[in-house]
């Protein structure tokens, strides 16, 4: 996996054609509309393209039936399947795009049948058919698929290939549902840890969000049997990932090129490659200007220089915050018209009432007619796009068979297997020996649930599949040889009177698993009042909160040996006598059904361990950013500050095995792309040379000597993960094409002739790389 030139070339070809040659892009035959073709003759001829039958269809729609394609039904069903269906009448009235589903606790298969009522009654009041479009961050959106773990977790396996069969498997339960449209992929690139939303992305490098949001989107929209896209992508969130102290909605800074280097990177390449159906614009205002209202950013940058032709839709609750939170309207109504005037197109409201229902007041303004005609035309695009006028509606039948469908499972399995990254080893801990080793305490708040993430459709305390740490322990050892003692609660400061069972625990058994971290659940969960992650969930301190670490010094100060499972979505300040003191650590970050499984796994050593940190674990609370691409100003040490490299000391890229890998001396050597145009070849043979079979991380990181913007130390340029047996070896070449060498200035793609540092190794401590450079 390399990157290809980030030129605006293959952008000048998708402008040039707009609209007629969409369906060219997505690879399809389709008809064009004939010049005289009368309003309604053909929209509904499927051998048409999905922007001709939407303009047929356009002319048939009512003023309110338009504004109505700009929103929709949120909340379908509320808990226990409470459905208020004059509550949806109303709603629909002025908001008939889209039908989500509302709770996240109930059954697929009774939202099933709830969903395809509320679709055909629309059907029956509409020429335009609902759309069902939810977030998908570990699965469906609603219980009873599998459980995948959070996207954090599967940007550790670092397995871009792999992530496919994980995505394909997402695809499939969600269009089993009904869901056609999805408000994933997350392409924020977070650099402050204190974020709650770490745990929604793929980490803090965008050239790895790149590649991960990449193939989610390539995967979701690929085309079915007849021709349709499985389910349409929402890249998001146009831009976020550094608000202010970490709190959701809040402002953030950042100039022009910080902006094209980093947060729009992935948002650049992703529209260029694979065009998704929408974006989703962030709740941040960037220079004091609320996104949903930032005409240079949704209009100059993603529009004209981005080229985005598809949907452009808020995030839930975003264009009435402009009236009640950033005070930038001085009503909802103003509020709506400002964002439809800045290119706004659709409006999540999960809250009523919404801004733009709004809009029906407006038809005689010429300005917002055509804006709404514009947005109304989107949405009618991605129902014919993806099948929703044509397709049959979902059936229970094929809801059962491919919901937790046996090949879905052996994937989350073994990509459980990939996202768990091995901190420390001291003194070859790790793997348990397993004829010595009879009985196990686990201990901590976290032993016994499953901390799967904001926007996972599981009660963490009640789960109808998947196992806690504890149950995975008991399923090796033997019920009778775990002893199991919580210790301390999530977030409690009060309550130590466990400390002191959970230390006879840790020495009666001989070993202490101690599981602690992040709170981050669902807000229905009967544990959401003790989250400290996840949306809305910010954190100030990057320690454990509550008594967790009392607990976890109490265990070491016994002289029990210890290893350390860390949950939650976020990067965590370890301090020197948790590092020092466990024998091993393990982050699980975000788990699904199969994480405790797998983390066993781990300790037994029948799965070696091979993810590698997403994001960088810095070593104070006050070392943030705690990136490790950093620019070198940010290097340097002040009198009570460490510099850069001591305060991340395990940083982005950096994991354990449990085999030694050794790298040869690299290469590099003036090559060219399968296309002809100039490239180097950086190319390194990789041994295993301890005693077991094992997957590693090769990673390659560009510095650029001279620069006429400062740039980051490093940045990773390529990555490839390969699976070496014991004692065998891998030679990996990458072809990095000269001109993806470059970066933006002002907006503009620049390759400089210079001096540039290749840095190969496993991870991007400077101590895990060998450095190889060429002048370009
Ligand atoms: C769809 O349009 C094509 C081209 O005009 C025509 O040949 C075909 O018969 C139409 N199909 C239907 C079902 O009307
Ligand atoms: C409804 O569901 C919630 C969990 O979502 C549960 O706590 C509550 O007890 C349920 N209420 C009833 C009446 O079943
Ligand atoms: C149903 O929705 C209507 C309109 O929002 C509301 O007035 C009513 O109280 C709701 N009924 C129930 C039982 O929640
Ligand atoms: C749709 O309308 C037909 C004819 O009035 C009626 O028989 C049918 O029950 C309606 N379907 C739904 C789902 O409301
Ligand atoms: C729009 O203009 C028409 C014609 O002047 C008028 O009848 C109608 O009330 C106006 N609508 C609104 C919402 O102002
Ligand atoms: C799961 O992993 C095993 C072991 O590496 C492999 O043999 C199998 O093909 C994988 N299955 C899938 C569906 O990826
Ligand atoms: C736990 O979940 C099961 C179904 O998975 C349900 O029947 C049971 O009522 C739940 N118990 C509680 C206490 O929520
Ligand atoms: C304090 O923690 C212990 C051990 O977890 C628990 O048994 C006890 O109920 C807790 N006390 C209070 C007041 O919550
Ligand atoms: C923790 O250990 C590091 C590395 O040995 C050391 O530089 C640092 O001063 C220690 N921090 C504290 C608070 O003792
Ligand atoms: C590792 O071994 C050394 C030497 O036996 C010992 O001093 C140290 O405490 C051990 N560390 C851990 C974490 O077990
Ligand atoms: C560079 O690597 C590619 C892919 O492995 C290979 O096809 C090509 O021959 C290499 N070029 C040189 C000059 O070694
Ligand atoms: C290029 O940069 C590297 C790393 O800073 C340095 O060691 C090397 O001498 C430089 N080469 C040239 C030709 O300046």
């Amino acid at each position: 996996m390399v990157p290809r030139p980030l030129s605006f070339q293959n952008l000048a070809v998708t402008l040039a054609c707009l609209a007629p040659c969409v369906s060219a892009a997505a690879a399809v035959e389709c008809l064009q509309a004939e010049p005289d073709a009368a309003p309604g003759s053909f929209y509904k001829n499927t051998s048409y393209c999905p922007a001709a039958r939407a303009e047929n269809l356009l002319p048939l729609l009512t003023w309110q039936e338009k504004v109505g394609q700009m929103g929709g039904l949120r909340q379908l069903l509320q808990a226990n399947l409470t459905y208020n269906a004059t509550n949806a009448d109303i709603i629909l009235q002025t908001q008939s795009g889209t039908l989500s589903y509302g709770s996240q606790l109930n059954p697929a298969t009774d939202v099933l049948a709830y969903a395809n009522e509320a679709r055909m009654q629309h059907m029956n009041v509409s020429l335009v058919p609902l759309i069902t479009v939810t977030d998908s961050v570990n699965g469906i959106y609603v219980t009873g698929g599998t459980l995948f773990p959070a996207t954090l977790s599967l940007a550790a396996t670092f397995n871009v290939p792999y992530y496919a069969n994980v995505v394909a498997a997402i695809r499939d339960e969600n269009v089993a549902l009904g869901t056609r449209w999805v408000l994933s992929p997350e392409l924020d690139i977070p650099k402050d840890p204190r974020y709650g939303r770490v745990g929604e992305t793929y980490g803090e490098d965008p050239f790895l969000v790149t590649a991960f949001g990449k193939q989610y989107v390539r995967t979701m929209q690929a085309r079915d049997a007849n021709g349709y896209i499985h389910v349409g992508c929402t890249i998001k969130h146009y831009v976020y990932g550094n608000p202010t102290d970490g709190i959701n909605t809040a402002s953030q800074y950042g100039g022009i090129n910080h902006l094209y280097n980093d947060q729009l990177m992935p948002f650049i390449e992703i529209i260029r490659d694979t065009d998704p159906l929408s974006i989703m614009i962030s709740y941040a205002t960037i220079d004091n200007v609320p996104m949903s209202v930032n005409t240079y950013m949704l209009q100059n940058v993603l529009r004209d220089k981005l080229g985005f032709r598809g949907l452009v839709m808020s995030d839930a609750g975003a264009i009435v915050n402009l009236h009640t939170q950033s005070h930038v309207a001085s009503s909802p109504a103003e509020a709506a018209l400002r964002a439809v005037r800045a290119g706004m197109q659709n409006e999540l409201s999960p809250g009523q009432p919404a801004a733009f229902p709004n809009l029906v007041n407006y038809v005689n303004e010429s300005d917002v007619a055509q804006l709404v005609n514009e947005a109304a035309l989107r949405m009618l695009e991605i129902k014919f796009a993806t099948g929703t006028f044509d397709e049959p509606l979902p059936t229970q039948e094929n809801l059962a068979k491919t919901l937790r469908a046996a090949e879905h499972l052996v994937v989350n399995r073994n990509v459980s297997r990939e996202a768990i990254v091995l901190l420390t080893n001291n003194n070859n801990t790790l793997p348990l020996s397993q004829s010595s080793q009879k009985k196990v305490a686990v201990l901590g708040p976290f032993a016994n649930i499953i901390n799967a993430g904001t926007y996972a459709p599981q009660v963490s305390t009640n789960r109808s599949f998947g196992h806690s740490l504890v149950q995975a322990l008991q399923a090796q050892f033997g019920a009778s040889n775990v002893l199991y003692e919580p210790g301390v609660d999530f977030v409690d400061t009060t309550n130590d009177t466990g400390i002191a069972s959970a230390v006879a625990a840790a020495r009666e058994a001989g070993l202490a698993i101690v599981s602690l971290g992040s709170l981050a659940v669902y807000g229905q969960d009967p544990l959401a009042a003790k989250r400290t992650d996840g949306e809305f969930a910010a954190h100030a301190d990057l320690g454990f909160p509550g008594l967790q670490q009392d607990l976890l010094d109490a265990v070491l100060a016994a002289g029990v040996p210890t290893v350390l499972v860390v949950n939650g979505g976020q990067a965590f300040s370890l301090s020197n006598n948790t590092i020092d003191g466990c024998g091993a650590i393990l982050h699980a970050f975000l788990g699904g059904e199969y994480s405790a499984d797998a983390v066993v796994e781990i300790l037994v050593g029948t799965v070696n361990p091979s993810g590698k940190l997403p994001v960088s674990m810095p070593a104070a609370t006050g070392a943030t950013p705690a990136v490790y691409n950093y620019l070198a100003s940010d290097a340097v040490a002040e009198y009570s500050f460490p510099s850069r490299p001591r305060a991340v000391p395990m940083p982005f890229g950096y994991g354990l095995s449990y085999t030694a890998f050794a790298y040869s001396e690299a290469t590099l050597v003036s090559s060219l792309t399968t296309t002809g145009e100039p490239a180097v070849n950086v190319s390194v043979t990789v041994s295993n040379t301890g005693g077991m079979d094992g997957k590693e991380v090769v990673q390659v990181y560009l510095h650029q000597e001279y620069s006429l913007i400062e740039l980051p130390v490093k940045r990773l340029v390529a990555v490839d993960k390969v699976d070496i047996a014991a004692g065998a070896q891998q030679t990996v070449t990458f072809t990095l094409p000269v001109a993806s060498l470059g970066y933006y200035l002002n907006g503009e793609w620049i390759r400089e002739t210079a001096n540039y540092t290749f840095m190969v190794g496993s991870s991007s401590r400077d101590v895990d790389l060998t450095s190889l450079s060429m002048v370009l």
